[in-house]
């Protein structure tokens, strides 16, 4: 537990509008300001900032909080690291007490864990006996140099069980801190703890503050698996990293090149390519792509040029449209990798490559006309087929005009008759899209597909209610007081959705604490979405007049009423009730 003081103290020296300012372009609108989520991608924005509750809101996404939650969302960390972040950033000192640790390894021993690691695996590598074959496949077979070696940290974890989990229980780390940090595990047989990473070329992954937090491990021959990556641990979300992207986050202003794998990332920063980076052995996700817009605007993927590499080439380019980058891919023949490329062909020819790297359209019309053979008039229509709907995809109409002209005279076809075509699938796919829409509204309304609290689906009226009183309860005091005095009876038994079960005695049980309620508070036993949740509840009576002690009876009165109602669905009562009204219907008749 962080001591109520210190979140007291946080909130009050970090201004929300601040820190979001931070991140987020925003816009006075009334009281309140706006951007564009940085939680989801949209044009128009519904990310507002109430600086009078020094809370956050997206109508988009339902995104919300306080500026904890943003910290915790924005940053990918849990309560405890975000709250240490804004003592940091607002210069207060955390105590550090012992309850603390005893959830779990905290991340900042990890790191400390993972250094001793880097270095110990850096031995090796230098140590001319033990590191004498990783070393040859190094500079022999991979081509590196000493220094690219030295900059990027490598290593080798020797093929040995338990030498490295000896030396770093020397160095004072547990058994617990070396499972956690994904270094030692047990083995199924025995039960003996061994070293994860052997007989491997180690790649230690730097985050953008200097910490190692994770590692790669290549085999040095054909076996397999050819790489061993680290998963998640208290210090390292795989989806949110970025190998290289501590060296090339200075370095890639004007454009950054995302590859596949560790060699190409050290292939091309040895070439003179310091802003390229790669994802962790997974397809690019969108944490990782709003990763990047921090750093740069503008992206050029090289993945590999076989029939995988492509797939993965147009994922990646809608992912990167989505956050609003410049996606560039360049096309590469007569190698498999740029690490390959580079070998064969040297750095001069890659940046050719690099500066006629297409945008897009380019790139997936290539791909297309490569596929027909326009020359035959069915293979022309088809290629046509795929070029308007390819153009019908553009929102802006600029952009659609300037590619239709563009590849009607590639096909020697009339503009006219393809920009038909484009806005006709344009209407098409916009229909399909509003259909999609009112669906989706229909299915919300009713509660299905919510994530945040699925058991809304199974009680839709009764779930209405209990948010009304959530969050009449979290906006207002004498609501708190209320129910906590008794003076309108509700208890946690009343509520049918576990969420709710879980707010309402939340509340009630800060209320009747000595601080007092907090929504601050609530932020280390709820995840982000769920305190977005609240304020979605909390926003929402706010925008309604009345909001007396008369709603919250009945509302209490129409949640239990829907419970009744939905007990007696779920039992023998069902059929008594039937029969019930069976009788009545007989004796009005
Ligand atoms: P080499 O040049 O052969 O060292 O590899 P590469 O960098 O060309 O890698 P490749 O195209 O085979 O794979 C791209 C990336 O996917 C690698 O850098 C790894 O991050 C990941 N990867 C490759 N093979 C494996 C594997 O067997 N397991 C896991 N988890 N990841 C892998
Ligand atoms: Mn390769």
């Amino acid at each position: 537990m962080i001591p109520r003081e210190i979140i007291d103290e946080i909130r009050a020296r970090c201004d929300i509008e601040d820190v979001i300012g931070g991140y987020v372009t925003l816009k006075r609108a009334g009281s309140n300001v706006k951007g564009l989520c940085p939680f989801h991608s949209e044009k128009t924005p519904s990310f507002t900032v109430y600086p009078s509750s020094q809370s956050f809101y997206c109508f988009g996404c339902g995104a919300g909080g306080d500026v904890i939650t943003f910290t915790m969302k924005y940053h990918s960390l849990d309560y405890a690291g975000a709250v240490e972040y804004l003592a940091q950033r607002a210069g207060i000192t955390i105590p550090q007490s012992g309850e603390h640790e005893e959830r779990g390894v905290p991340r900042k021993r990890i790191y400390e864990l993972n250094l001793a690691v880097a270095r110990y695996f850096r031995e090796c590598l230098f140590d001319p006996v033990t590191g004498r074959e990783a070393m040859d496949y190094l500079v022999n077979d991979r081509k590196l140099s000493p220094a690219t070696i030295k900059r990027f940290g490598l290593g080798f974890a020797p093929n040995h069980p338990f030498a490295l989990l000896q030396h770093l229980r020397s160095l004072g780390f547990t058994d617990e801190e070396m499972t956690a940090g994904y270094i030692e595990a047990k083995s199924q047989k025995t039960g003996k703890p061994y070293s994860i990473f052997r007989n491997r070329v180690m790649f230690p992954i730097i985050d953008t503050s200097g910490n190692v937090i994770a590692f790669g491990g290549r085999v040095m021959d054909d076996s397999k698996p050819k790489y061993l990556n680290s998963s998640d641990t208290p210090a390292f979300k795989k989806s949110k990293n970025l190998f290289a992207l501590n060296y090339a986050k200075g370095e890639c202003a004007e454009r950054m090149i995302l590859c596949e794998g560790y060699m190409d990332v050290i292939a091309l920063h040895a070439a003179g390519f310091p802003y390229a980076v790669a994802t962790l052995g997974t397809a690019i996700t969108s944490d990782q792509a709003r990763l990047m817009t921090k750093y740069t605007k503008k992206v050029i993927i090289t993945y590999d040029s076989d029939e995988a590499g492509q797939k993965a080439t147009d994922r990646a380019m809608q992912i990167l449209g989505e956050v609003g980058m410049d996606v560039r891919v360049l096309s590469m023949s007569g190698a498999k990798d740029p690490d390959e490329y580079i070998k064969k062909y040297g750095a001069p020819q890659f940046s050719r490559l690099l500066d006629e790297s297409k945008y897009g359209f380019y790139y997936k019309l290539d791909g297309i006309l490569a596929k027909h053979d326009i020359n035959i008039p069915e293979e022309k229509i088809k290629a046509a087929e795929e070029i308007t709907y390819l153009i019908s995809t553009f929102d802006s109409s600029v952009e659609r005009d300037i590619y239709i002209s563009l590849s009607s005279a590639k096909l020697s076809v009339v503009p006219e008759a393809m920009k038909n075509d484009v806005e006709r699938k344009r209407k098409r796919s916009y229909r399909a899209a509003k259909a999609k829409e009112e669906q989706n509204a229909r299915l919300a309304a009713r509660g299905i597909g919510d994530k945040v609290n699925p058991d809304t689906a199974k009680y839709v009226a009764a779930s209405a209610a209990e948010e009304a009183i959530l969050g009449l309860m979290l906006e207002f005091p004498e609501h708190r007081s209320a129910v906590v005095s008794g003076r309108v009876a509700l208890t946690e038994d009343d509520f049918v959705t576990a969420l709710g079960k879980r707010i309402f005695s939340a509340v009630c049980e800060l209320e009747a604490s000595d601080g007092g309620f907090d929504y601050s508070l609530l932020g280390e036993s709820f995840t982000p979405e769920e305190m977005g949740r609240m304020q979605k509840m909390m926003r929402h009576r706010r925008e309604l007049s009345e909001n007396g002690l008369d709603v919250l009876i009945n509302s209490a009165e129409r949640l239990k009423n829907e419970v009744n109602k939905t007990k007696i669905k779920n039992t023998d009562d069902r059929i008594a009730a039937i029969e019930a009204k069976r009788r009545r219907l007989k004796e009005n008749s």
